[in-house]
Parts: structure tokens; C-alpha cells; sequence
């Protein structure tokens, strides 16, 4: 089974765009969205409509579909944020805020072969942004494969009996294969907000049957996505920082 592992959108229409036509040139069989559709970029109607396009296996919430939907009131989010997410609750259709509204909370267990996560297993708003997070993830869970998104990087952390390792995937594309008695938290990167300092949209491909996962990156029209953003009225740094991938 090949699977297509999308996470933090963020309402990028072009980035998603990008993904899914990518996607649909390799092989894929079924499609897991690790949260975040929305928050953040101008086209929260169109990155929701695509996604439900998809019909996909499992789509669990991320801090800004709760935020975004009237779930939570945003008491933690800065104001830049929350701004933008009063801004998509005003401009969601009732159909999609509905469907964000009932977006199940991570982890989920997925065919019986993975856990998909948004922020960690223990705490969907909780970030993995390094080996201490991910050893406390691994300590508190029985998982062997786990994907997370929230932190808008693509990484994969390694736990063997002996030892954790990181590894940062690379452009274009990375690919690698799960070694046996190893445990994995793997982050599938951005789509529609990186924030590795590249800013292409990334997405994962899981092949259970040969083990691997595939990160790929991609550009997109990021000056279209910026114009959209400022001509939204959205807050500037929201269209700056997609050129910087921060
Ligand atoms: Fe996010």
C-alpha cells in the first residue's frame, strides 16, 4: 500500500496544487492529511474542497482547524494568527466549517501498520522539534512508525536500542527505508508554510510493502500565493515569510 502523507497546508492553494499534481504522476493508493488545512494563507475554501477531493483515509485536526472552525478560541495562538484565523472563520462555507469541526483529534491508528499525529502522540499541540521532544515521544509510546506535522520541517527521528539519530531530509527528494527494530518519528515536512529555510512545499510517500518513505520538495507560484495573502488584507509577514520558507 502506498501512502500520501500531506500535513500543514495552511490554506496555500498553489503549494497544494503543486503537491497533487507531483502525487499524481507517482503511485499512491490512499491519502492521510496530518492537520492544518487552513490558518494562515487566503484560500481556506479551496485547500479544504481539495482535500475532501481526495477522499482520504484519515484526516486528523492541527491547532488552526480547531482555532479556524470556533473549536478553540485561539487564547494561545499570537496575534498574528489569530487574526488570520478569525479571517478564514469568516470566509469558511458552512459545509467545510463543519468538516473541520469534526475532525478527529491524533493519534490515529492507521490500517493497523502506523500512528499519524499532528503536533505528538501524547499532545496533538505539542511540538517534536528535536531529539529530546522525539526520545519523550518515544518513552511514552509504543508506536514503531509514527508521522507527525506542526513544526513545518521535514525530519526523521530514529530510536534504536542503542541510540537516536536525526535526519534532515534534502531536496529534491529523500528516500529511505525503515530498518528493522527501529522505531520512527517522521515528519513529512510543510506544504503550504516551511519552515526549514527552503521554501518549497514538501509531502511524504510511505510504501508499506518495501518500508520506505519518500520526501519530496517542490516549488510552487509563491508570488501568486503572497498576492492572494496581501490582497486578503492578511497581515504582511504571513506573504513574507513564504519567500524565506520561515
Ligand atoms: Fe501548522
Amino acid at each position: 500500500m502506498r501512502y500520501l502523507i500531506l500535513s500543514d497546508i495552511h490554506a496555500n492553494h498553489e503549494a497544494l496544487r503543486a503537491v497533487l499534481a507531483h502525487a499524481r504522476r507517482k503511485r499512491w493508493d490512499k491519502a492521510i492529511v496530518l492537520g492544518d488545512v487552513v490558518g494562515y494563507g487566503a484560500n481556506p475554501n479551496q485547500a479544504v474542497d481539495l482535500v475532501r477531493g481526495l477522499k482520504p483515509l484519515v484526516v486528523i485536526r492541527g491547532n488552526h482547524d480547531k482555532v479556524c472552525s470556533g473549536v478553540e478560541d485561539g487564547e494561545m495562538f499570537n496575534r498574528v494568527a489569530l487574526q488570520a484565523a478569525m479571517w478564514t472563520r469568516q470566509k469558511l462555507t458552512p459545509s467545510n466549517l463543519r468538516w473541520l469541526q469534526s475532525l478527529p483529534e491524533g493519534p490515529v491508528v492507521v490500517d493497523g501498520a502506523f500512528a499519524v499525529a499532528h503536533g505528538t502522540p501524547i499532545d496533538e499541540d505539542a511540538y517534536i522539534f528535536g531529539e529530546i521532544e522525539a526520545l519523550n515521544v518515544f518513552r511514552q509510546t509504543a508506536f514503531s512508525l509514527c508521522f507527525f506535522g506542526h513544526s513545518h520541517f521535514p525530519v526523521v527521528f530514529g530510536l534504536s536500542p542503542d541510540a537516536i539519530q536525526t535526519v534532515l531530509t534534502t531536496p529534491p527528494s529523500f528516500r529511505f527505508r525503515l530498518q528493522p527494530g527501529v522505531r520512527y518519528l517522521v515528519n513529512p515536512g510543510s506544504i503550504g508554510q516551511p519552515r526549514d529555510g527552503i521554501p518549497l512545499a514538501s509531502f511524504a510517500l510511505f510504501d508499506s510493502r518495501t518500508r520506505s518513505v519518500s520526501v519530496y520538495r517542490l516549488p510552487y507560484r509563491i508570488e501568486r500565493t503572497q498576492r492572494k495573502i496581501l490582497d486578503a488584507g492578511l497581515p504582511r509577514p504571513l506573504a513574507d515569510r513564504l519567500a524565506l520558507g520561515r
